[in-house]
């Protein structure tokens, strides 16, 4: 089925020497059945002309605002309302910037202003441009707001640099608007139909004899706000509960698994890490459990008792390294150089995502039902949340995570 056939698209094009690679979208697009508007801004017109546009896409193409030719109807209006989609390729850091601020002094930016359809966006600048605080929190801002970024992996860009910055290519962003209008009538809600999520909750509890043991402070939130928001967006769900503060989600299409140590723990993920898509270990393992767990209460002796402990299995770490089509997430809480110690453990476990936080911040960490996280990849901040519930940090990485899944990246 052609899911483009009939839907109009506006695709805003502006000044950077990937727009030359918007005329070959605009005619991939075109051909699939697209109505295709052009809205080009004043320094893309230096890279390409608007007749290129005009003949791929066989309609008018517009870029000055007041250049109103019907005297019935206001152009970025009428256009702004007419769209299934605005779709901004290549997007340059002035634009993410114009559109992060609501400024509206040119054509494209008053119809991103005036539109009501779903906007994605392509970027396509220089590595260090891409990277600048100002540009990533520009960018944050319009994901926060449901834009769609759609961005490649390293690439060599026009100015020599190798990196993130060059343009996705244009038949990967045809897929991806292909693939929105195929899952539109499915939107967040069944992000994660079909797939297998695993999550991992509460501390483990590692036993020093039958009435003691070894814990942390885990109240089993985090992972509970993962499973249900997997489940809302239509996931196959088991949730491995070790010791919590409250009762698991009693959702009856919840799958639950109550274990007690982490080797018990290790045990229920690893049977089945094989035939999941997704690993959210949000459980505080222990990472040293008694050497030996004494069959009967130990009674009160000597004055100096000395427990020896021996590490427990890396459940996150064998588990990344093993895996193979899994999208695997770990958590980091810190008590300081949180980017430092996440990252580092992303590296080492072979994640694919890391949720991480600093636990001595009001708001964050155990106990509370709130979080203020950091989520980084290889590449470095995906994106942070000051303050937000935990079901929203648990909806956010959870996009994330189904994004790529489905090959869209954001
Ligand atoms: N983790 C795990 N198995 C362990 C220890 C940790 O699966 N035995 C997982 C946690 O569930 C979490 C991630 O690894 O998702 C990071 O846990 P953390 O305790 O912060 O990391 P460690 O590697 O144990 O490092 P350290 O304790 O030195 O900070």
């Amino acid at each position: 089925m052609n899911h483009l056939q009939g839907k109009t698209i506006i695709l805003g094009v502006t000044g950077g020497i990937a727009a030359y690679k918007a005329a070959y979208l605009t005619s991939r697009l075109t051909q699939k059945g697209a109505v295709v508007h052009v809205i080009m801004t004043e320094s893309a017109k230096q890279f390409i002309t608007e007749l290129t546009f005009q003949s791929l896409s066989k309609q008018r193409v517009y870029s000055d605002t007041f250049q109103e030719r019907d005297p019935a109807s206001i152009s970025h209006i009428d256009l702004a309302g007419s769209a299934d989609l605005v779709l901004v390729a290549p997007a340059t850091a002035n634009m993410i910037a114009k559109m992060a601020h609501g400024i509206a002094d040119d054509m494209l930016s008053t119809t991103l202003l005036a539109t009501t359809a779903p906007v994605m966006v392509a970027p396509a600048m220089n590595v260090h441009m891409y990277r600048h605080p100002a540009v990533v929190s520009n960018m944050n801002t319009l994901y926060d707001r449901g834009v769609q970024f759609i961005e490649p992996g390293d690439g060599l860009l026009a100015c020599g640099y190798v990196g993130k910055g060059r343009l996705e290519e244009p038949d990967t962003i045809v897929s991806v608007v292909e693939a929105y209008f195929a899952g539109q009538a499915a939107p967040e809600s069944l992000l994660l139909a079909g797939k297998k999520v695993l999550v991992t909750a509460g501390g483990t509890v590692e036993r020093i004899d039958p009435v003691r043991y070894i814990s942390n402070d885990s109240s089993g939130k985090m992972g509970f706000a993962l499973a249900r928001a997997a489940r809302a967006m239509g996931a196959d769900v088991t949730l491995i509960a070790a010791r919590t503060d409250i009762a698991p989600p009693q959702d009856a299409d919840i799958e639950v698994v109550r274990v007690e140590s982490a080797q018990q723990m290790y045990e229920a993920v690893a049977g089945r890490f094989g035939s999941a898509d997704v690993l959210v270990q949000a459980a505080a393992v222990a990472d040293y459990r008694p050497k030996q767990a004494a069959e009967a209460k130990i009674k009160k002796s000597v004055d100096n008792m000395v427990l020896e402990l021996v590490k427990t299995t890396d459940i996150l770490e064998t588990l990344g390294k093993a895996k193979t089509k899994q999208f695997v997430i770990g958590f980091a809480a810190e008590t300081g150089n949180t980017e430092g110690y996440a990252r580092d453990k992303l590296v080492r476990k072979n994640l694919d995502l890391i949720v991480a936080n600093d636990v001595t911040l009001a708001g964050a960490g155990f106990g509370t039902d709130t979080n203020i996280v950091s989520v980084y990849d290889v590449e470095g901040l995906v994106f942070d949340l000051p303050l937000a519930s935990k079901d929203e940090v648990a909806r956010k990485v959870l996009a994330v995570a189904a994004g790529r899944l489905n090959g869209v990246l954001q």
